[in-house]
């Protein structure tokens, strides 16, 4: 019998990722350096990735030369951390696998981080519990986030409506609960005695044309678009676009605001 293959939708939006979100290369290298002292980096710092996807938030380590380990289930998100590089660097290892079982040795790393993407593994806890296997005693797990800008956040917010107006409002809640689950990543740690450090790692202002935005939402870059049917979708696109000459006053309106990088640390034990 034939094997199913898994659909990953970011083997589809690969190549356009990086220029669809807003973290920038130097931005990345500013939050490289706040990262750095965190976790007082020796040129022995290990770090892995589990969800590591065109290597935006790594690849400022890998050019310093620590040894960094990333996985992540789509072949084609890797493919692009790869054409980085004229060819793989050896402390870069790259690994396609799903993440939900680390493939690591116990006490292996001494920095594991994750960046959108605890919602996807099969079981957050358990999840969880292997990043604390593979963590050296004294590592540091870094659950990292940098949130939509308030002000690209509206524009799809804006999408959104005319969805729910087209799905009479309940497939989209289906779709998300469908794939938002609970997650208290603090509680977790809570109950194994381990407390969180925030931090915001840097903040930046991101501006783009409403143009822009309209083409990255055409190329369906974000979960949000994924699942809507192509004839539902290219009608909304179209709704979406009337809608933000008037909203707007123009398409070549700059929208701007300010991103964050957060992290919230915790010390293995
Ligand atoms: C929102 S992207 C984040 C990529 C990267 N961490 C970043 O911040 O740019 C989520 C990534 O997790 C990967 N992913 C999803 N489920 C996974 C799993 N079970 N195991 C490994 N990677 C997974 C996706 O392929 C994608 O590259």
């Amino acid at each position: 019998m034939a094997r199913e293959k898994k659909i990953n939708y970011y083997d589809n939006i690969a190549q356009i990722y990086d220029r669809t979100r807003w973290l920038t290369e130097s931005v990345a290298e500013e939050v490289a350096d706040f990262i750095l002292k965190l976790v007082c980096a020796t040129p022995e710092t290990s770090f892995l990735e589990p969800g590591v996807g065109t290597g935006l938030n790594v690849l400022p380590f890998v050019k310093r030369g620590y040894s960094v380990t990333g996985i992540d289930i789509s072949s084609e998100m890797l493919a692009q951390f790869r054409q980085k590089f004229n060819e793989t660097p050896q402390n870069l290892k790259l690994i396609h696998a799903d993440a939900s079982h680390l493939p690591f040795l116990d006490n292996s790393f001494d920095v594991v981080l994750t960046v959108h993407m605890l919602h996807f593994v099969s079981d957050w806890r358990a999840f969880l519990d292997d990043i604390n296997r593979v963590l050296k005693p004294g590592g540091f797990y870094l659950n990292c986030q940098w949130i939509t800008p308030p002000a690209r956040k509206e524009f799809e917010d804006y999408f959104r409506a005319i969805l729910a107006k087209y799905e009479g409002g309940k497939q989209e809640s289906k779709r998300i609960n469908a794939i938002i689950q609970e997650i208290d990543v603090e509680e977790y740690f809570y109950g194994r005695g381990v407390k969180s450090n925030y931090f915001i790692a840097k903040e930046w202002t991101v501006k783009n044309t409403v143009r822009e935005l309209l083409s990255f939402l055409k190329s369906r870059a974000y979960g949000l678009c994924w699942q809507v049917p192509d004839e539902m979708f290219n009608e909304i696109m179209n709704e979406l676009e009337e809608f933000c000459i008037k909203h707007y006053g123009s398409l070549e309106e700059v929208l701007s605001s300010e991103a964050k990088f957060e992290i919230w640390a915790y010390r293995a034990v």
